[in-house]
């Protein structure tokens, strides 16, 4: 059988990235795959479809709220779901096929089949058992459910059957209102379904700073999403069609219940690593099921390395890809290394969501001296012409150096927006030198320098 300097483990973003970095190392590699196309959840069923629906989905928002605005008349156009499925699908297969052209540029073999390592140093796949001086584990992760709910993707459906459902619902619930409960629930909303988003905490998007989540919420709303906060669902019954969710309000546990035809179960994911053979192994875990490693990816047994959502951190496909860059190379003998304090969160709704580095709350809570620049895209004449006015940038500053400590922006292509702080950050900027950089106007990111002029002596266009 072959033998390789490194066997990844899994193709999602986190694998795929390694085995290129690992190739272009020098190192002979081969990765894992038991799908039937590369790319893992992140390309077949996460991010990238539910881009493709939200992208459709926003075009019918605009042309049904926006268009006459701009004198574009006409019959506003009608959903043809599975046109806008086959167009999901096509940019799937565009992608997947696009990392199967990048193994073959780089030389990578494709290991048809679900991996196993029976013991260091080997990964089986099938029958066939390969040497492997170094392994990387990238299995990624599933969707967890809640105790006693029965997925069965039709009725009651994770995050993959939310984005293959026959037909558009008349009504959906969604429990959990984190990242894929809003993003798919956004989908839903805009292509007329009633969306009911039933939520635990008494806030959405736990964890992201708390004006961004009031701000989110109301303009969601405004949208026509509706929220029940502080409520802990306790089953869900489904039948023909039909589904019912029962929940208690935490404030007085008293009990409803709800009905839809689909429910979307959207309660976070949890780390898979399934049959491969880890407990054998004696690879340590944490109690919530990921594995554990040392700062340089290795796990307890040497050679054997994880990254990406099955260990530790964010379950984000950019961590994921970070970690296989610098995987690979402390693998090859290079210095390898992952800023966790930079490692922006997105949520592409819209308006778009996007967060780096610390919240206020955090701020606060480690009593760190701290000022708040502020800058609303109602100043924005680029945001004023695009309809897309709602929201703010916010940048947080140590109030003595004045160096960027975190910033949270929700309005139009935050998610790129944010990469300007990011760099930012990462070179240990001041928000004087954001403030002190020329934009070009009129750009949206005009917003992210007025933000940082409000962290000095004030912003121009507030
Ligand atoms: P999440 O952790 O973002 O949100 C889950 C929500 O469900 C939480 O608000 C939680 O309080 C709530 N919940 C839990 N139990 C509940 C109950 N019994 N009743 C009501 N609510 C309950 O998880 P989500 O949205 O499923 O996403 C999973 C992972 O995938 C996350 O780590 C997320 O970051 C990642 N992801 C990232 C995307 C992005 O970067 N744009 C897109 C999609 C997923």
């Amino acid at each position: 059988m072959a033998q390789y300097d490194v066997i990844v483990i899994g193709s999602g973003p986190g694998g795929y990235v390694a085995a290129i970095r690992c190739a272009q190392l020098g190192l002979k590699t081969a990765c894992v795959e038991g799908r039937e196309t590369l790319g893992g959840t992140c390309l077949n069923v996460g991010c990238i479809p539910s881009k493709a629906l939200l992208h459709a989905s926003h075009q019918l928002h605009e042309a049904e709220h926006n268009f006459a605005k701009m004198g574009l008349k006409g019959k506003s156009p009608s959903v043809d779901w599975k046109q806008m499925l086959a167009y999901k699908d096509d940019v799937i297969g565009q992608n997947t096929k696009g990392i199967e052209f990048l193994f073959k540029k780089n030389k990578i073999d494709w290991l048809k089949g679900w991996g196993s390592i029976p013991a260091a140093g080997k990964v089986k796949v099938g029958d066939a058992v390969h040497d492997a001086k170094n392994i990387i584990i990238a299995s990624g992760s599933e969707a967890s459910s809640l105790p006693g709910i029965e997925i069965d993707e039709k009725v009651v459906v994770t995050s993959t059957g939310a984005l293959e459902l026959p037909k558009i619902p008349k009504k959906m619930i969604v429990i959990g209102a984190g990242v894929i409960g809003l993003e798919l629930g956004s989908v839903y909303s805009r292509l007329g379904t009633e969306v009911e988003v039933i939520e635990f905490l008494d806030t959405i998007t736990p964890g992201m700073d708390a004006e961004v989540q009031k701000t989110f919420q109301k303009l969601l709303q405004k949208q026509g999403l509706k929220f029940t906060l502080g409520a802990a669902v306790q089953s869900v019954d489904a039948g023909k069609g039909k589904a019912k969710v029962t929940y208690k309000l935490r404030k007085d546990d008293s009990e409803h219940d709800m009905e839809a035809d689909v429910v979307l179960v959207a309660t976070g994911r949890r780390p898979y690593t399934d049959g491969l053979g880890l407990d054998a192994l004696g690879i340590e875990m944490s109690q919530r099921g990921q594995i554990k490693t040392d700062a340089h990816w290795q796990t307890n047994v040497k050679g054997i390395y994880a990254i990406g959502d099955c260990i530790d951190g964010p379950m984000l496909a950019h961590k994921a890809e970070d970690e296989g860059m610098a995987c690979a190379e402390v693998i090859a003998g290079k210095a390898g290394h992952v800023n966790y304090g930079v490692i922006p969160g997105v949520i592409y709704t819209h308006p778009e969501v996007a967060n780096v580095g610390q919240t206020e709350e955090q701020l606060k809570e480690a009593d760190r001296n701290y000022k708040v620049g502020k800058f609303s895209f109602m100043g924005n004449g680029r945001a004023k012409a695009n309809f897309a006015a709602d929201g703010f940038v916010k940048i947080l500053a140590d109030k003595d150096t004045d160096r960027i400590l975190g910033a949270h922006i929700i309005g139009p292509m935050a998610g790129d927006l944010i990469h300007e702080i990011c760099v930012a950050m990462e070179f240990g900027a001041s928000a004087e030198d954001l403030a002190l950089t020329c934009h070009a106007h009129p750009t949206y990111s005009e917003a992210v320098r007025e933000a940082a002029l409000a962290c000095g002596d004030g912003a121009i266009h507030m």
